[in-house]
């Protein structure tokens, strides 16, 4: 692991105060307001847990805070409870039972709306439908679909009856389905015909028939397919014995009766596959109580979340910002939020904007790598559209540059609205740092102060804290509600991926500094993930792929700064003896990861190598790539490098 990546260059000493009409009825109004509860939340958290979740329904209250034995965390243990009952059945006794959950429009406008009541119903009777199909508690369940309701209600029905789901995000392809669906052996697939996206139908059934064609899916014995477009825009095959139509299985006219099925704290409620720094994808566990009362507790002082907010983050559900701040945050607050389909630039860049004024949204979730995009197409398209709703904005998935953040300030939110940097990882489950609107000022680019029980710390590789303002590796101190509790299936991945690396402390992966008034900004990741348009991308899964390709003899993947993408994928390929480096063969391996991983994956250039750099012990010496990459003198130490030649060959190379 190398350090070099972690020194922080910006120096950005903008201020921004809370403005003063949204601090005045904030959820927590001052910088000492906030200190005092986080103080409580270390000091006293089982005082400070039971109060923040005293909202949700437990059917038998927990007798044990935290057990902590490093790297094994288990909150909340003797508590007995359902997710789905905090999320929908608690709300069916207050007024919240007839307010709007989901708000949705298609990629082509059309509109749809689900009370509380009605959703609780679509969950109950769709949960019934799964468990008919065979689903127990404990069985995974697979779901491969679009930016639909239904992908709520799917969730939840699984929740509800104990299974434990793993959505894979929408824009993978087959292999990457197979992988996933093999790993957690995933007895059943929920997915639909097709979605839209820019305008084009995305086949999401006949992907998930490829994936299920191979042995290696044996596993899954029925997939449930949703009628979103139609058989007019969107044909099928239904597989017989094996594929069931979501309206054949629910009868509208059913009786929502299916009780929730309780379980243990601890008990699994998803794994979400993410890129790590090596090998195939991990699959991150996330149990129940520990991981509600995180997203909910969160989900209402982050966002400061009013009845009358309508909330939208713009993430798909695929990711794990759409697991916490779609659905399980938002609805068990009882929040109305927006789901979109489709593109933000579709059919134009001001849809985001006249989604804002349709809905009447107040609260706006996005990342910075779609505010550049906007930024990009200039200041006229959000004009057009009357944003005065808006009340709060946040970021998250990357460090906003401070120039996208002052142009998000400005043209969306007018100069009024508070924006909320959000710093977390899918292994962390809800957010753990963030610029707290209303209690403190926000500083362009940091992403703030720690959340409650959250300990964050700069370290060096021994595992000192540095002082304020020096660069080092980001890590937690502390188990918090809702952290990951393992690796599917591999715990000693786990082990060594978040707890080898720094003794006694959970390693992020990340690099930051604190500055003076304890404000962290994140600088990026330090190992071998790359972050291209908010999307974590493990290097090695690019290559394994690239090198599955039979023209191809070895791959390095590494990222170059790019303005828009945060980073651009480039991938240096030495071939096979017999193929020949041509742009022909270049657009075919960047295809083919394309097809493999999906279009987010496709690599932004490839760059054909004789060789590849190594180090005596024979790593690939991805750092002196990624100078070579952006066109940077190399300053790191080549001592290790077995041939310096090589390196000198890469930058005669360059176009
Ligand atoms: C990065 C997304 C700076 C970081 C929720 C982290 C951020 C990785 C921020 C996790 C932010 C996320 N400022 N960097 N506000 N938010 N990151 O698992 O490198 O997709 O480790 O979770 O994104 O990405 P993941």
């Amino acid at each position: 692991m190398s350090n070099e990546a972690i020194t922080s260059l910006l120096k950005e000493t903008r201020r921004f105060d809370p403005p003063a009409e949204f601090a005045a009825r904030a959820r927590i109004t001052s910088r000492e307001a906030y200190d005092a509860l986080y103080r409580e939340s270390l000091d006293d958290p089982d005082t400070f847990w039971r109060r923040e979740a005293k909202d949700l329904v437990f059917r038998t209250p927990w007798t044990q805070t935290v057990e902590w034995n490093l790297p094994h965390a288990k909150w909340f243990q003797g508590a007995t409870l359902n997710v789905s009952e905090s999320c929908l059945d608690r709300h069916m006794s207050t007024p919240t039972r007839n307010k709007a959950a989901i708000i949705w429009e298609g990629e082509y406008g059309e509109t749809r709306t689900l009370t509380y009541a009605q959703l609780y119903r679509e969950t109950v009777l769709f949960a019934d439908a799964l468990a008919k199909l065979g689903v127990e508690k404990g069985d995974r369940v697979a779901i491969y679909m679009g930016m639909v309701p239904e992908v709520a209600v799917a969730m939840l029905a699984c929740a509800r009856l104990g299974a434990v789901h793993t959505v894979i995000f929408g824009g993978f392809a087959a292999d990457a389905i197979r992988d996933r669906v093999h790993d957690c052996q995933a007895k059943v697939v929920i997915t639909q015909d097709g979605g839209y996206r820019r305008g084009h139908v995305l086949e999401l059934k006949s992907t998930v028939d490829k994936a299920l064609a191979q042995p290696q899916s044996a596993s899954v014995q029925k997939t449930v397919v949703l009628r979103h477009l139609g058989a007019e825009k969107c044909p099928v095959t239904m597989v017989e014995g094996r594929d069931v139509w979501w309206h054949d299985i629910v009868d509208p006219n059913g009786h929502a009766r299916r009780e929730a099925t309780i379980v243990d704290a601890e008990h699994p409620l998803f794994i979400l596959y993410t890129s790590g720094s090596t090998g195939k994808p991990k699959g991150v566990l996330h149990t129940t109580a520990g991981y509600l009362v995180g997203t909910h507790v969160t989900t209402k002082y982050v966002f400061d979340l009013r009845d009358d907010d309508v909330y939208w983050c713009t993430a798909d559900v695929g990711w794990v910002t759409g697991h916490s701040y779609i659905v399980y945050g938002p609805l068990s607050n009882g929040a109305t939020c927006l789901l979109y389909e489709g593109a933000p630039n579709f059919p134009d860049w001001g849809r985001f904007w006249r989604l804002i004024e349709r809905h009447g949204v107040t609260i706006l979730y996005t990342a910075p790598t779609a505010i550049r995009a906007f930024m990009r197409q200039g200041d006229d398209w959000p004009k057009k559209s009357d944003l005065s709703s808006l009340r709060l904005l946040g970021s998250v998935g990357e460090p906003i540059n401070p120039e996208a953040w002052i142009w998000y300030h400005k043209n969306i939110g007018g100069e009024r609205c508070p924006i909320v940097d959000t710093w977390w990882q899918t292994e962390t489950g809800s957010i753990l740092m963030t610029t707290l609107p209303g209690a403190a000022a926000a500083k362009p680019g940091s992403t703030g102060l720690p959340m409650f029980g959250v300990v964050p710390d700069v370290v060096t590789k021994e595992g000192t804290s540095v002082g304020a303002n020096a660069g080092g590796m980001l890590v937690l101190k502390r188990p918090w509600p809702s952290m990951l509790r393992t690796v599917w299936g591999d715990d000693e991945r786990f082990r060594k991926q978040y707890f080898s690396d720094i003794e006694g402390c959970y390693f992020t992966g990340d690099g930051a500094r604190r500055d003076e008034d304890g404000y962290y900004w994140v600088v990026g990741r330090i190992d071998d993930v790359l972050n291209v348009a908010g999307h974590r991308i493990g290097t090695a899964e690019i290559e394994s792929t690239l090198v599955s390709h039979p023209a191809v003899a070895e791959a390095a993947a590494v990222g170059r700064p790019d303005d828009l993408k945060g980073q651009a994928l480039v991938v240096f390929v030495s071939l096979r003896p017999g193929f020949s480096a041509n742009p022909e063969l270049a657009t075919k391996l960047a295809n083919h990861v394309g097809q493999e991983i999906g279009k987010f994956a496709r690599p932004d250039q490839i760059r054909f190598a004789d060789a590849l750099p190594k180090t005596r012990s024979g790593k690939i010496m991805r750092r002196l790539l990624k100078d070579v990459a952006s066109g940077r003198e190399t300053t790191g130490d080549t001592s290790t490098l077995e041939d310096l030649s090589v390196l000198a060959k890469l930058r005669s190379n360059e176009e």
